[in-house]
């Protein structure tokens, strides 16, 4: 009986479960203390560090799940990639030429990530709350290997998609082989769900997407249907794109704030929908934060629904905001019954 894994599992839960896209992170103060003493890389990479990190968090909020603490580019250097963050991912040699993506190599799942697994042990046995492993969908990180960083519009590597579409083929297949065994490994290390980021998907035109993207994130979730853990998909300004995302063999699908639950739910049918709060209403005033709450609980009713926000958490979030928000989500359906029912007793009911 958990909410989060229970709605995942397309059964109603007591409460609506919430987690928050980079609930881990630069909001927090506890966050900030640690990144005076140590470097995003180091946090990442030592294993108590990652697991404190995914816990703050926790510690503050009443959230129906963890997201370890990581980043999408966590798998790239086994595969030869040098990356910093300032604070972005920044590509010290970004991958344009047949040549360069022949040099990256698919990594012995042991050597991707060593420290992540560790880190999902260590977060297993500190909380009962389940927890989220993740990577990012080969589309998205090939934008960031071609790019070089983040972009608004990543024309180099709209252009290159277009120049040179054997390469990022090649890119697209090394970069899906990765993350499957990288995530694998998560699940082996006690992951109980997982989340692909395929944030940049919505750059991209359905052809574009059948042809690059889908095919490499149905590999992906193909890869990982007999493990046993709910499989999530998020795409970001991508309301062009479900009608191809439908086809996807994963429970659940992550919507940003641009469509309504309630619009989306007709187009994926049998998926759980997760969302889709715009990040920018927890730097409203209370009553709106909470107006725009309800609209988001109300538009996902219509069938299992985890709370969520369309994106990330932004780093200018006053925690407090979060606190209003995750404990009005978990007293909504309450306020919702006639009272004193109980959840069975409003079931029976209606
Ligand atoms: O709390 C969580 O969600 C877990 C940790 C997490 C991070 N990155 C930590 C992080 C997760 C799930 C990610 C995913 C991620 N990373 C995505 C996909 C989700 C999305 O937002 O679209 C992307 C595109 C990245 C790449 C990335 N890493 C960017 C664009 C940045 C810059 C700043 C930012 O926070 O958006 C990072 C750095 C990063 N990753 C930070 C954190 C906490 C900030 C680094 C710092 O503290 O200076």
């Amino acid at each position: 009986m958990n909410p989060f894994l229970d709605t995942l599992a397309g059964q109603t839960a007591e409460h609506t479960p919430i987690w928050l896209m980079r609930q881990a992170g630069r909001y927090l103060p506890e966050y900030r203390a640690l990144k005076e003493r140590y470097a995003f890389w180091q946090l990442v990479r030592t294993p108590e560090l990652a697991a404190e990190v995914t816990l703050q968090p926790l510690r503050r909020f009443e959230l129906d799940a963890a997201i370890l603490f990581q980043d999408i580019m966590t798998p790239l250097p086994a595969m030869g990639v040098e990356l910093d963050f300032e604070p972005g991912p920044v590509i010290a040699r970004p991958v344009r030429s047949a040549s360069a993506a022949a040099a990256l190599r698919v990594p012995h799942p042991e050597e991707i990530a060593p420290f992540a697994a560790e880190a999902i042990r260590m977060v297993r046995k500190s909380t009962a709350t389940p927890l989220i492993g993740f990577a990012g969908a080969p589309l998205t990180l090939a934008a960031y290997l071609v790019e070089g960083s983040g972009s608004k519009d990543f024309a180099t590597f709209r252009a290159f998609l277009h120049r040179e579409p054997a390469t990022l083929h090649t890119l697209l297949d090394k970069l899906t082989q990765t993350g499957i065994a990288y995530l694998k490994t998560q699940v082996e290390a006690g992951a109980q769900a997982i989340q692909l980021f395929d944030s940049w998907a919505g750059l991209h035109d359905e052809r574009a997407f059948r042809e690059f993207g889908l095919p490499y994130v149905k590999r992906t979730f193909d890869a990982l249907g007999g493990l046993g853990v709910p499989r999530i998909y998020l795409a970001v300004a991508a309301g062009h794109l479900y009608p191809a995302i439908a086809e996807l063999a994963c429970e659940a699908i992550s919507i940003d704030w641009r469509t309504p639950l309630s619009v989306v739910r007709g187009q994926l049918p049998g998926k759980v929908l997760q969302g889709n709060l715009d990040p920018s209403a927890l730097l409203a005033p209370r009553a709106r934060l909470l107006e725009a709450a309800d609209r988001v609980l109300a538009e996902g009713a219509g069938g299992p629904h985890v709370f969520n926000l369309g994106h990330g958490v932004m780093p200018q979030t006053d925690p407090d905001s979060v606190q209003v928000l995750v404990d009005h989500v978990h007293s909504y359906q309450r306020d919702q019954r006639p009272h004193g029912q109980t959840a069975e007793q409003a079931t029976v009911a209606s």
